[in-house]
């Protein structure tokens, strides 16, 4: 497989087998691949820039701070612009490092930015990797996600058998490829575009207070990157989120305030999409007048405030949605399967996400959600509890057999 237009960050420390590095930087650089290398100090005893930068085309960054020009070099920059980060030879230490968050140095700063997947291959004396600090940080590099090349196997000094050399370039390009490979395989919304909603909406009462619900946006998102993840094209029309929520890098963001505003970002999108996800906790009423001054105490008693019908931006699409599909949800706290399928034939959706607030873990400021999804034509899968994670997985699968004939 050609690693033509990849970016890949080659994080080398400081281990014997950084002698290796270069003759993997080559392979990668024959592969097509864009390599930045990334030294640690010590790695720079072993093996010089000079030789890297040569090979790679690129400077090579070591420190924090440009040594000639003082300029800062930022290891978030190198984090999102890498496709991969293989650290090859990793030494105990960069590993002990990385699962334990010391960044102490440009390479582990980097491993703490990069946004995909990191590959990480141990070189080390073979009591070193055997040592239970070791082992243990190996494990939680591997929970964390890293993909760790197995060292190989030598002999140790008593005559057993232990691993700790690192594996051959050639496996770990391999390695790589197979990476990207799966990423490709993965890639079953490729071609699809996605519109997505998520979060409340807030209606102004005056220019200081709103109506609103506690809806966090973390269901939407997760929907968002999860498809972004599997290929598809992706736009989010976000209402008022958790300014903490994160979307994958490309993912297109619409911010809207209103429903008002957000049904007409909504039909703009709409119309340029194939399926639409209407994950947003839409406020029903909205008060009939917004003041544009702020009610102050004094110049009223107690009143009433008139509220108006807002728009149904789910019903308002389903009514022009030709052949493009709608997945709607429903948050019910009684009579759940009933009210769910109810509200799939009022608004013409192809699909509804049903969570009850009976559940606990379900629903809205959760991370946990537990969902039964209903199709038009009467199939209905029901799940467990899961992180929205997961359920975003869950719910992008049934996404994707609405356009599988049944
Ligand atoms: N929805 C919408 N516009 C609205 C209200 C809801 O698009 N003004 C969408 C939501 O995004 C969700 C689905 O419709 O996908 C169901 O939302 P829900 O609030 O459960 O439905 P309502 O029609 O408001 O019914 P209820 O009386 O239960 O609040």
């Amino acid at each position: 497989m050609s690693l033509k237009g990849k970016h890949i960050v080659l994080g080398i420390s400081g281990g014997i087998a950084a002698y290796k590095s270069a003759y993997l930087l080559r392979l990668l650089i024959k592969k097509g691949a864009e390599v930045q290398v990334v030294i640690t100090p010590n790695g720079k005893e072993f093996i010089t820039p000079a030789t890297l930068a040569a090979l790679s085309g690129k400077p090579v960054v070591s420190e924090f701070f440009a040594a000639n020009t003082g300029e800062w070099h930022s290891h978030v920059d190198l984090g999102l612009w890498a496709d991969l980060m293989i650290v090859a030879p990793a030494t105990a230490s960069t590993i002990g490092k990385m699962a334990n968050g010391i960044a102490d140095n440009m390479l582990i700063t980097t491993y703490l930015s990069a946004k995909e997947q990191v590959m990480v291959a141990p070189a080390m004396d073979l009591d070193m990797w055997a040592h239970p600090s070791t082992q243990r940080n190996v494990a939680t590099l591997r929970r964390d996600g890293v993909i760790i090349v197995e060292p190989q196997s030598g002999f140790l000094a008593s005559g057993l058998t232990g691993k700790g050399r690192m594996e051959e370039p050639e496996r770990i390009v391999e390695e790589a490829e197979r990476y990207f490979a799966s990423l490709e395989s993965a890639q079953t919304m490729k071609g699809m575009k996605v519109l997505i909603s998520a979060g409340p909406t807030y209606e102004n009462i005056d220019p200081v207070r709103f109506i609103g619900n506690y809806s966090s946006g973390k269901m939407g998102f997760a929907i968002a990157n999860e498809c972004k993840r599997r290929g598809a094209e992706v736009t989010m029309v976000a209402g008022p989120v958790d300014p903490r929520l994160e979307l994958a890098a490309g993912v297109t963001r619409v911010n809207v305030r209103s429903a008002r505003e957000m049904l007409q970002a909504m039909q703009q999108e709409f119309a340029d999409c194939n399926v639409a996800v209407l994950a947003a906790a839409v406020a029903d009423y909205a008060p009939a007048d917004a003041l544009d001054h702020k009610i102050k105490r004094e110049e009223r008693g107690d009143f009433a405030l008139h509220l108006v019908k807002n728009p149904d931006i789910a019903a308002t699409l389903g009514a022009e949605k030709g052949d493009r599909k709608l997945v709607g949800f429903a948050l019910e706290t009684d009579n759940e399967s009933v009210n769910a399928m109810h509200k799939m034939e009022r608004k013409n959706l192809d699909m509804i996400v049903l969570n009850s607030l009976r559940d606990s873990g379900a629903g809205m400021m959760t991370d946990t959600n537990k969902v039964t999804i209903f199709f038009a034509d009467g199939v209905q899968k029901e799940y467990p509890l899961k992180d929205k994670k997961e359920v975003a997985a869950d719910i992008a699968d049934s996404i994707s057999q609405l356009f599988v004939s049944r």
